[in-house]
């Protein structure tokens, strides 16, 4: 058995796990990550793909903005498509100029590995078997296998529990401690990465009668598409011709616009569901990120909330070393579930606008098809689209922000 000592523990190397690392060390705070993956299998997981504005200005201050400049790409608009015509939403002539980024999570990923591994500060891959104990003392442990067979443990001053859904942190809290909401939708995402040139120089959120679809992109010959699919769908059902058949239905508009098939190189299926876990603190453990709550992929909130959780927590624990001051770590808790239910809300409805839900009626279509056809003609409502997608400012729950971007 092994022991290290440290000030934060941190289970989990994703987005959230990684860059608290990186942004404690900034603030000369010392930590251990583990992950229960491999470093390849992390750098290889193809998942989200838009950047708030706020988290690219984070991720610049945090001197990992190099490779994300040179080779994401920022994007102004979106296009929302419905009954055969296309309207683009101006991101940024409705929020004061403030945009998206297309880049995606793992090459994130790779850039806060690197940043990790330059500092020198202790990163375990490949453990197996964690704990988490004595989280209501002031010495907490985690505790684990290493990829190398050996038990080890890590004591602590703080746990950063940043294991996304499936990890252990959220349910080392007593289930009398922890009230959880959840959703789940009756229909998951198909999601497939093509090589291909450009679809349309922005990404387009279509609603088709036979359900959603989403063309994205990753570079200029690298393309992400999603489409509504069954909940219960497999991989197999789904051979590239009905892919493409099923892409051009659903994307189809009367001026003609058409898209480039290319070779898949890579399908998933995707399960959508809300969920909250109230609350996100558990005396020396501290939630963030997929850990504590999820959120559908239809407003591509998931990753910008892990981040602006970690930003709420390194600041925090950054006073509580610097001045002994745990206001901040005593916040935390309500100040991210204020912006994590903001994001619900808008993801929630997102989803609702754009998805063929099982049974629906006439009704519920003319609803559907009012709301997108309210947003492209009203600026009021357009901007309460843009300034959710593009992401409200850090500060916008304090009591003498207007709240809002403009
Ligand atoms: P995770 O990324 O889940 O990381 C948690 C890590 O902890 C994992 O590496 C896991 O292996 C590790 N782990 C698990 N258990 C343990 C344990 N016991 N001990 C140690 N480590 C453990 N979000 C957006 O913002 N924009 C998008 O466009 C978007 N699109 C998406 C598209 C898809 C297809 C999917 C699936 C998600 C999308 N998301 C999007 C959501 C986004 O990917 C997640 O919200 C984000 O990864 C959350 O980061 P995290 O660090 O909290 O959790
Ligand atoms: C992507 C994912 C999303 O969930 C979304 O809303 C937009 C784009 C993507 O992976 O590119």
């Amino acid at each position: 058995m092994t022991t290290t000592r440290t000030q934060v523990a941190i289970v989990g190397a994703g987005p959230a796990g990684l860059l608290l690392s990186v942004l404690l060390q900034r603030e000369g705070i010392d930590s251990v990550v583990i992950e229960t993956r491999t470093r390849d299998e992390i750098e290889a997981t193809v998942r989200a793909g838009v950047l708030e504005q706020n988290t690219v200005d984070l991720l610049k201050e945090a001197g990992l903005g190099d490779r994300l400049v040179r080779e994401g790409a920022v994007h102004h608009g979106i296009h929302l498509r419905f009954d055969r015509r296309t309207r683009r939403i101006d991101l940024s002539a409705l929020t004061g100029g403030r945009s998206i980024t297309l880049y995606a999570q793992h090459e994130v990923i790779k850039d806060l590995v690197a940043a990790r591994v330059r500092s020198g500060q202790p990163i375990a891959f490949g453990v197996r078997d964690v704990h988490l104990r004595d989280l209501e003392t002031e010495a907490p442990t985690v505790r684990y296998r290493a990829a190398e067979g050996n038990e080890a443990t890590i004591a602590c001053d703080f746990v950063a529990g940043c294991d996304g859904y499936h990890g252990v942190s959220r349910t080392s809290i007593p289930a009398r401690s922890r009230v959880e909401h959840s959703r789940a939708y009756p229909f998951g995402w198909f999601g497939i990465l093509v090589e291909a040139p450009l679809a349309s120089e922005e990404l387009i959120y279509a609603r088709h009668d036979r359900g959603f679809a989403l063309v994205s992109t990753r570079s200029p010959s690298l393309q992400r598409l999603y489409f509504q699919c069954e909940p219960g769908d497999s991989v197999e059902a789904w051979p590239d011709a009905r892919v493409w058949d099923e892409l051009h239905t659903r994307l189809e508009t009367d001026d003609g616009w058409t898209f480039r098939e290319g070779r898949i190189t890579q399908k998933n299926i995707v399960a959508m569901r809300s969920f909250v876990c109230e609350t996100m603190r558990h005396g020396r453990l501290f939630l963030a990120g997929d850990a504590a709550h999820i959120v559908p992929p239809t407003g591509a909130k998931g990753l910008n909330l892990a981040v602006a959780d970690v930003r709420l927590l390194s600041a925090a624990i950054a006073a509580h070393y610097a001045t002994g001051d745990d206001a901040g770590l005593d916040r935390y808790a309500a100040e991210a579930l204020a912006r994590v239910w903001r994001c619900e809300h808008f993801s929630w409805w997102m989803t609702s606008m754009l998805h063929r839900f099982p049974g629906e009626d006439s009704f519920h279509r003319h609803l559907q098809l009012s709301q997108l056809d309210y947003l492209t003609r009203s600026k009021a409502a357009a901007t309460a689209l843009a300034e959710n997608y593009v992401g409200l400012p850090w500060d916008w729950t304090n009591d003498n922000s207007r709240g809002g971007l403009q």
